[in-house]
């Protein structure tokens, strides 16, 4: 099967050919495969629903496609438990799909990421069920995190660590002889046990899954949990409860450890043996954007998430000391800062910043004017809110069943609820499942999504679809966007931020884009002022939106005149 299939592609479909690093201002889609079209009416999306809409993507304007896990898995976690990662899960296809999908998507000009799962393994992976049968003191436990219990019988974890979706970290076995066995570690459910990244089998194993994807055409890889793979030594007590409250924030001893950086300056090498420049994009949350630069040195990893921006509140001087924060931490190491709002694992930031459609436009236009590489989840072009109303029936995220009764101290009240974010989107607005697929839907949509589907909004100006593919158009040939390492803040009201990104052409050292000109296709601006309103009140700014420049684009409706409305971004051609 693999030989048949290595007989690849590159991307080559218009604007991939020469684009040398591409990656650093490439605006990435996350598509969440059984959520985004289901091709063969089982109600849950796949790989040929994917392929089928990819023109969609193409015609969005997005330079690359990020496809979270379609591997083989019993589904504990929505397929980020891989039981063998060189397979396709059957409910997704097989690995002719996938590479009709990857020859499709680079036809059309699209690079494919893959989702890459090293923190952990699925429990029913032969490695982990061969670890159960051969007992303690087996070799083959040494791939894993196998500790004999506390206590006068064992009965007690071997350390405090807890399960990022709550409970215990631990689960113990039973041996083959059925007494009470060892315990394992899972920092996520029971069915995702950690692999032991001191095992040099590990290793090997994870460069050939490396190659073996790189060898079918993909174009980089999303490392999932990148902080998490090694853990500190001897697996010491953290000495308190409530660790889920810490991540991102404080040092733990199971994440972001110094040992990581090794294994991603290893998998660089790897990457670099390749053509056409094959990235990879670490998830990594740390507690500061300096961790976070550690993993985009020049010889490790080439993109990280920056979740400080995801977290920060709607506010023009957060937003400007999170922005600030971002570049000036990137800059030493030379990487693209990551920009990102939504994914499948956060309450969708339309319902998170406020449930406003306005400002969430406000957001994305924000976002998407900041210098480096930005991410989107599927249905943010659409201004999906957060589904909020799921009933406990239909919910298949392990962290609702494992927090049960802990979760919750956010205003939007889906606090590390994550299936109101995955459910499927609407392509029509009427139809089975809204054009989903002719099988219902595996989350139910809510009724009123037919008037937010593709087809409602295909066309109409005023449209989140229409704002976004207009922003992507004119980030694609407006130079002063995306590219350079920093921007220029101008003076504005409380609660307005404002800067001017420029490009070659306007004599500062922010470059266009490699692989694009100064000035192509940009309908002549050189200066861009990104202005953005973030209260709930018009303003006016008649020293940032300057006479002499244009309009290119507005989050919401603008008046003519310097006044900027509420919740807006508007984008002002110098
Ligand atoms: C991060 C993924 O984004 C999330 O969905 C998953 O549950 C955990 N990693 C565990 O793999």
């Amino acid at each position: 099967m693999t030989q048949h299939l290595a007989d690849r592609t590159e991307p080559n479909g218009p604007g991939t050919e020469s684009r040398p690093d591409w990656w650093r201002d490439a605006v990435i889609y996350q598509v969440y495969p059984r959520s985004f079209a289901d091709g063969d009416g089982d109600g849950m999306g796949d790989l040929s629903g994917i392929r089928s809409r990819l023109p969609y993507l193409a015609e969005l304007g997005v330079d690359a496609v990020w496809l979270s896990p379609f591997y083989a898995s019993p589904q504990a976690d929505a397929g980020y438990d891989v039981a063998d990662y060189r397979a396709i899960d059957p409910m997704f296809g097989d690995l002719h799909d996938a590479d009709a999908l990857i020859r499709d998507a680079h036809d059309l000009g699209l690079r494919i990421i893959v989702d890459l799962v090293p923190n952990h393994s699925s429990d029913r992976h032969e490695w982990f069920q061969r670890a159960l049968r051969q007992g303690p003191g087996s070799p083959l436990r040494d791939r894993y995190h196998f500790r004999p219990g506390k206590g006068t019988d064992g009965e007690l974890p071997p350390n405090d660590w807890e399960s990022i979706f709550g409970g215990p970290a631990w689960t113990r076995t039973t041996n083959p002889d059925g007494t009470p066995g060892e315990w394992y570690l899972h920092l996520f459910a029971p069915e995702q046990p950690d692999l032991n990244w001191d095992n040099q089998a590990v290793h090997d194993e994870f460069r050939s899954v490396l190659r073996f994807w790189l060898d079918m055409g993909v174009d980089g890889f999303r490392i999932d949990v990148a902080h998490g793979l090694i853990k500190e030594a001897g697996l010491p007590d953290m000495g308190q409860s409530g660790q889920l409250r810490m991540l991102g924030t404080d040092v733990l001893p199971f994440f972001d450890q110094d040992g990581v950086h090794e294994i991603y300056r290893s998998w660089r090498k790897i990457l670099d043996e390749y053509p056409q420049q094959r990235i990879a994009v670490a998830e990594a949350w740390t507690p500061t954007a300096e961790r976070t630069a550690l993993y985009v040195r020049p010889d490790e990893l080439h993109q990280a998430f920056n979740f400080h921006y995801l977290n920060t509140p709607w506010g023009a001087d957060e937003l400007r000391q999170v922005i600030d924060s971002s570049l000036d931490s990137m800059r030493p190491v030379g990487a693209p800062t990551t920009w990102v709002l939504s994914n499948h694992d956060v309450v969708r930031h339309r319902t998170r910043l406020g449930g406003s459609l306005a400002r969430a436009r406000a957001a994305t236009l924000l976002m998407l004017a900041l210098p480096g590489s930005a991410y989107l989840y599927q249905g943010e072009e659409l201004g999906l809110p957060e589904v909020v109303d799921l009933p406990d029936e239909v919910r298949q995220d392990p962290a609702f069943f494992r927090r049960a009764g802990h979760h919750d101290d956010a205003d939007d009240g889906q606090d590390g609820l994550r299936d109101g974010c995955r459910v499927p989107i609407p392509w029509t607005a009427q139809g089975s499942s809204f054009g989903f697929g002719d099988g219902g839907s595996w989350l139910p949509q809510p009724p009123a999504w037919g008037k937010l589907s593709v087809a409602a909004q295909a066309g109409d100006p005023a449209a989140t679809l229409e704002l976004y593919r207009a922003a992507l158009a004119i980030r694609r040939t407006q130079p002063a966007l995306g590219a350079g390492d920093g921007v220029e803040w101008l003076a504005t009201p409380p609660g307005v931020l404002a800067f001017r990104r420029r490009s070659a052409c306007g004599g500062t050292s922010l470059g266009a884009p490699p692989g694009r000109s100064p000035g192509e296709e940009s309908g002549g601006n050189t200066a861009v002022v990104c202005a953005v309103n973030t209260t709930d009140k018009p303003v006016e700014l008649p020293d940032v939106l300057t006479p002499g420049g244009s309009r290119l684009l507005a989050s919401g409706p603008w008046p003519a005149g310097t006044v900027l409305p509420a919740d807006t971004t508007v984008w002002w051609g110098e």
